[in-house]
């Protein structure tokens, strides 16, 4: 009885263990896809004439990950199960200051694909640039220095 009770517990540690590494891999993931399409996205302003419609797919790509970017990261889902993550330690030690910047980044974000609708081309580089500056405040502070 006690020994089949430590089996299942053990069974659902690991089941939780799993689950967070999957988090951890998927939350890469994710963001190798918004750096993709923010780099697109910037590569395509440096052209004699950007393309609107590659520009909307990726500003939609990027809205997109950031309505979800919040759930990327539940507690034990950092280096703990996935040592290769990026993801510091303070994005919990300092959870509001973490959820103020990725509003602050959602925000952006959610502006960016009107700016590129509307259509002048000084405003979307000017937006591209404050939505690259969210991305930045962010990593300045949880994202470990690729070395
Ligand atoms: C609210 C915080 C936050 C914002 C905003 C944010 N990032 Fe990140 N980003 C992170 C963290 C934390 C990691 C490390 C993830 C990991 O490895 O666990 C990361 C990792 C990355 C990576 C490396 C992939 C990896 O995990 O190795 C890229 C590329 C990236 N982000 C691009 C962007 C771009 C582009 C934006 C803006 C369009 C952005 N990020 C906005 C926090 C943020």
């Amino acid at each position: 009885m006690a020994l089949a009770l430590a089996g299942g517990l053990a069974t659902a540690g690991a089941a939780v263990a799993a689950t967070s590494a999957q988090t951890a891999h998927l939350r890469h993931e994710n963001f190798e896809q918004m750096g993709d399409a923010f780099k697109r996205v910037n590569d395509e302003l440096g052209r004699g004439s950007p393309s609107k419609a590659k520009l909307a797919a990726d500003a939609a790509r990027i809205q997109k990950l950031s309505a979800q970017a919040p759930s990327w990261f539940p507690k034990g889902s950092g280096k703990e199960v996935r040592p290769k993550s990026l993801t510091l330690p303070a994005v919990w030690a300092n959870p509001t200051d973490f959820a103020n910047k990725m509003k602050a980044f959602q925000a952006e974000a959610a502006k960016f694909p009107r700016t590129v609708t509307a259509g002048d081309m000084e405003a979307i580089k000017a937006g591209a640039k404050s939505l690259g500056g969210a991305c930045k405040a962010c990593h300045a502070d949880y994202r470990e220095k690729k070395s």
